[in-house]
């Protein structure tokens, strides 16, 4: 069992499909596996969720299945022979009713006909997270007119954004509406929503989940200038989420990047507060799309993160489609792996001279504090239902690993998402109270986590599969008879 406590969150897509890639690469420390709405058909998700599943199971691995929803992002159609090059200086136009498959040199289509009218001559356009900038030179009814300032190449489907923010759009797409049915026939355990402006959207998604009957957590894509004017913006959107992603591709265009440093330390210390998971996403690895080893500065970029306490590190189109989506996720862990011996990332000033708001997130924290300052704890047993008292244990610093023991197979996946929480399959009821502690005690030591001698931390409830129910925190002594 790995020991590492930062999740590896990794894309999937042409370069992760077969079953040999997706092998290595849930051996490697795959987490969670994200299938992009924004590409690909229904049947490839499937296929590709099936291969990840199967091959998890095959290797006694839990990989949570992640969703992500296309969101209202502009982008733009397809090109006759799917790529083209622009030169600074090149004319190029965006066209509301050009075919959406024939893109040329000189124009291609766009599937937001709004962004003619919210554009005005001046404004700078960055297409491809602004590998591409162009400035507009002329409207028309129905086409954009551009000049080209940074040139590059510009493929199929690439995101538009406007410098500065603002572009009108409404969050949630009649492609979304149907994609949160598609997540709920493919039992995914997470759905990221794309650029939501504030908790009435993501109210709205939850709304729309509950009817689909899906129970995926909802993770808020932080990608709009918006969301992170002010701490209240903020905080309301983090609140009203299972779990945000600081989606910096859109937010770093949007923002500018010399604030992006600053607001990904502020994003991942609220969401934390708030008893929230957080993944930190986009270009971590990204020259690894190219190359078998990462740059300093990403080695440096990723160790930050997990400096900052992040959850998770994220991987898109290094996994999806680069050439060493392996070692990337190789890569990743390995310096997850230094980052979590550093002082930082073990000692804990969360929340001191704060006030816990209900019973199960005092016991959690109680355990995490014992767990910090009793050295002889080498474990932490939480019997969960749906995650959520290991989740804010893990909101803690603290090399003590903690281990998520529930019968129910979403949340064993879910874990996988949760900085420092592993798994264990177990079901409580299978036992008499009396045997219960043992029992779970027992799975520690077949698995070589404990010796007798060593001291264990559990927290449960009153009664079985009541969320919300943790009550009790036991010290336990393995090798002790214990009731
Ligand atoms: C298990 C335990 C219960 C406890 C619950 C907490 O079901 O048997 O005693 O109340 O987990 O679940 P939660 O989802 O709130 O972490
Ligand atoms: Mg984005």
């Amino acid at each position: 069992m790995s020991l590492r406590r930062t999740k590896i969150v990794a894309t999937l897509g042409p370069a992760s499909s077969t079953a040999e890639v997706l092998e290595k690469m849930i051996l490697a420390g795959l987490d969670v596996a994200r299938l992009n709405f924004s590409h690909g058909s229904p049947d490839d998700h499937k296929a590709r969720a099936k291969l990840v599943r199967e091959l998890a199971a095959k290797h006694g691995r839990f990989v949570a299945l992640l969703g992500d929803l296309q969101g209202p992002k502009i982008r733009i159609a397809k090109f006759t022979h799917k790529r083209i090059e622009l030169q600074e200086g090149d004319h190029f136009r965006f066209s509301i009713t050009h075919p959406r498959d024939a893109g040329t040199q000189e124009v291609v289509g766009i599937d937001y006909p709004d962004l003619v009218k919210d554009c005005k001559v001046g404004d700078e356009l960055l297409l491809d997270d602004g590998r591409v900038v162009m400035r507009v030179e002329q409207t028309t009814e129905d086409e954009l007119h551009c000049v080209v300032l940074i040139g590059g190449p510009l493929s199929d489907n690439k995101g538009i954004n406007r410098r500065g923010g603002g572009l009108t759009a409404p969050a949630l797409t009649e492609k979304d509406k149907a994609d949160i049915k598609l997540a709920a026939e493919m039992e995914l355990d997470y759905l990221a929503v794309s650029f939501p402006r504030d908790a009435a959207d993501m109210e709205l998604a939850r709304r729309l989940r509950d009817e689909a009957r899906s129970s995926a957590w909802l993770i808020a894509k932080i990608e709009r200038a918006e969301a992170v004017a002010d701490d209240e913006s903020l905080d309301a959107l983090i609140r009203a989420s299972d779990g945000v992603m600081v989606a910096r591709g859109d937010l770093g265009v949007e923002i500018g990047d010399a604030e992006l440093v600053g607001i990904q330390k502020k994003i991942i210390l609220h969401s934390r507060r708030y008893n929230k998971v957080v993944i930190t996403a986009t270009q971590m690895m990204e020259s690894m799309i190219h190359s078998p080893m990462p740059t300093r500065a990403e080695v440096s970029d990723v160790a930050n993160a997990v400096l900052d306490y992040t959850d998770a590190v994220m991987l898109s189109a290094e996994s999806a489609a680069g050439d060493y989506p392996v070692e990337a996720i190789k890569a990743m862990a390995r310096v997850c792996l230094g980052a979590e011996k550093h002082p930082t990332s073990i000692t804990s000033n969360h929340r001191l001279g704060q006030e816990f708001e209900r019973c199960d997130e005092s016991i959690a924290l109680a355990a995490m504090y014992t767990a910090n300052h009793f050295p002889g704890i080498k474990a932490i047993i939480s019997l969960t239902e749906s995650g959520y008292t290991p989740l804010i244990m893990s909101r803690i610093r603290s090399s003590v690993p903690i281990f998520a023991f529930t019968p129910s197979r979403q949340t064993q996946a879910r874990v996988a998402l949760f900085r420092g929480v592993q798994t264990i399959p177990f079901t409580p009821e299978a036992y008499l109270t009396s045997q219960m502690s043992q029992a779970a005690v027992d799975e520690l030591l077949k698995r070589n986590i404990v010796q007798p001698g060593d001291w264990v931390l559990l927290t449960k409830g009153d009664s079985y599969h009541s969320v919300g129910g943790t009550n009790t925190l036991k010290i336990l002594r393995v090798g002790d008879h214990l009731v």
